[in-house]
Order: structure tokens, then C-alpha cells, then sequence
């Protein structure tokens, strides 16, 4: 599902700022598994999730995503492969605060090409998914924390994405929220996504349907 082979990110290449955020990563990443990326602020976390979801660039390194080089496609054909393929939730969530639930999840789904029945369906099957169906006509910016994730995790559902990546989904919440996010991810894993939580939370280390925890320190996995 997913291949990556001496993976490289040094930002301000050539300068005398040049900072490597990625050191040679080497990884693979079955369908349907459930991965956690470990490891403190600052060693790479983030930078990985961004390029696997193809928002940024490696400096070199081979990256296959569903057995596609995506980081050789040029831009557009890049979020269009990132629109069909993957759902990304951000640690901000990069939720339209102004608009209700239903906007924000079913926009998703407008670059794709749906009819208006098709985008009716697929949101309200992601909003019940991630539990926030009742939800729908608020507007984002009367939401609880949690509230927002659920959104914008319905969002990362709504295009049928078969790769879901977190970045360090249970940092702003409350442990019910937390226990609430992990459910649903239980349930994400049985429906067949392949799935990436970049956290150093410890309530991801014991749980029995993580398939592996891959620990990073200083853009190197160990
Ligand atoms: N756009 C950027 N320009 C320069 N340095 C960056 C940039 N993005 C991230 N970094 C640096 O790369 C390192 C890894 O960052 P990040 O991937 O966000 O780590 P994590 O998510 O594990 O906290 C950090 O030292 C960070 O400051
Ligand atoms: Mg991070």
C-alpha cells in the first residue's frame, strides 16, 4: 500500500540554514494495517505524514503510494491523487469555521466530480461513521475539541479514502474524547483503511489492534 525507500527531507537545501527533518527512511506499510509513528516533537512526524499525503515533496527517495510514485507527479495530478486516495486529519483540523459540519465534509467531495445524490450519501454515511451526524448543521465554530475532530475525520472518510493519516489526534483532548477517537478507529481499521497516528500519546501503545509502532528519533526511524 504504501513503499518508501531511503527517504530523504532537508529543507533550505544548499543553504547554510540546510535542516534534515527525514534521514534515510525505509518502510512499508501493508493494506488494512494500523501503524503508530512515535517519537518526541521535532523528529520528523509530521514531515512524513505531509509527504505520504503528498502535500509536500521529498528531496529524494523513492515513495510509492498505492503503486503510485506520487512524489514525481506534478502538482495537480498529485491532489487529485491525494483527493481520491487519501484522508488526511491535521493536528489543527484546517476545519471553515463559519460553515456548518455538513459544508465542510461534503466540499470534500466537490473536486471529485459526484452527482449531488452521490454527495448526499457519501456525507451522511462519513458523519454517522465518525459520529457526528447529529452535529450536522452547526457550524464548526460552536464545536466542543472533540466535536471538530469527529468532523474532520468525517471529512478524511468522506472520499472513501483507503489511506487515513493522523497527526497527533488525542493532543487537544479530554480522555472520554480520546477513548471516542479510538473507537472509531477501531472500526476505520475493521472496514479495510490503512492507517497511519503520528502521537506520542501512551494510550496508543497498548492497544490490541495496532499492528506495528514504528518509533522515530531525529528524522530516523529506529
Ligand atoms: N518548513 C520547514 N522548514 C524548516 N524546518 C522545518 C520545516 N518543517 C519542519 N521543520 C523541522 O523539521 C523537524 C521535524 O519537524 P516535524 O516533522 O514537524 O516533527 P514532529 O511532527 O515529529 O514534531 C523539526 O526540527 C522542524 O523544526
Ligand atoms: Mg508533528
Amino acid at each position: 500500500m504504501i513503499q518508501i525507500k531511503n527517504l530523504n527531507k532537508t529543507f533550505h537545501p544548499n543553504t547554510t540554514r540546510a535542516f534534515t527533518a527525514l534521514d534515510k527512511i525505509t518502510l512499508t506499510i501493508k493494506a488494512n494495517q494500523l501503524i503508530i509513528l512515535k517519537g518526541v516533537s521535532g523528529s520528523g512526524k509530521s514531515t512524513l505524514l505531509s509527504i505520504i499525503a503528498s502535500l509536500q515533496k521529498p528531496t529524494s527517495g523513492e515513495l510509492l503510494v498505492e503503486g503510485e510514485a506520487i512524489a514525481k507527479l506534478p502538482d495537480l495530478h498529485a491532489s487529485h491523487f491525494r483527493a481520491a486516495t487519501i484522508g488526511f486529519i491535521p493536528q489543527s483540523f484546517n476545519l471553515f469555521d463559519s460553515f456548518t459540519v455538513w459544508e465542510n465534509v461534503s466540499l470534500a467531495l466537490i473536486p471529485l466530480g459526484f452527482s449531488p445524490k452521490e454527495i448526499r450519501q457519501k456525507t451522511q454515511k462519513a458523519l454517522e461513521i465518525a459520529q457526528i451526524s447529529h452535529k450536522k448543521d452547526a457550524l464548526v465554530s460552536n464545536l466542543s475539541g472533540g466535536e471538530k475532530q469527529r468532523t474532520a475525520i468525517a471529512r478524511a472518510l468522506v472520499n472513501d479514502a483507503k489511506i487515513i493519516l493522523c497527526d497527533e489526534p488525542t493532543a487537544n483532548l479530554d480522555s472520554e474524547n480520546s477513548k471516542k477517537f479510538i473507537m472509531i478507529i477501531e472500526q476505520l481499521k475493521k472496514l479495510g483503511k490503512t492507517i497511519i497516528i503520528a502521537t506520542h500519546d501512551p494510550l496508543f501503545d497498548s492497544l490490541s489492534f495496532v499492528d506495528s509502532v514504528i518509533n522515530m528519533e531525529e528524522g530516523k526511524i529506529l
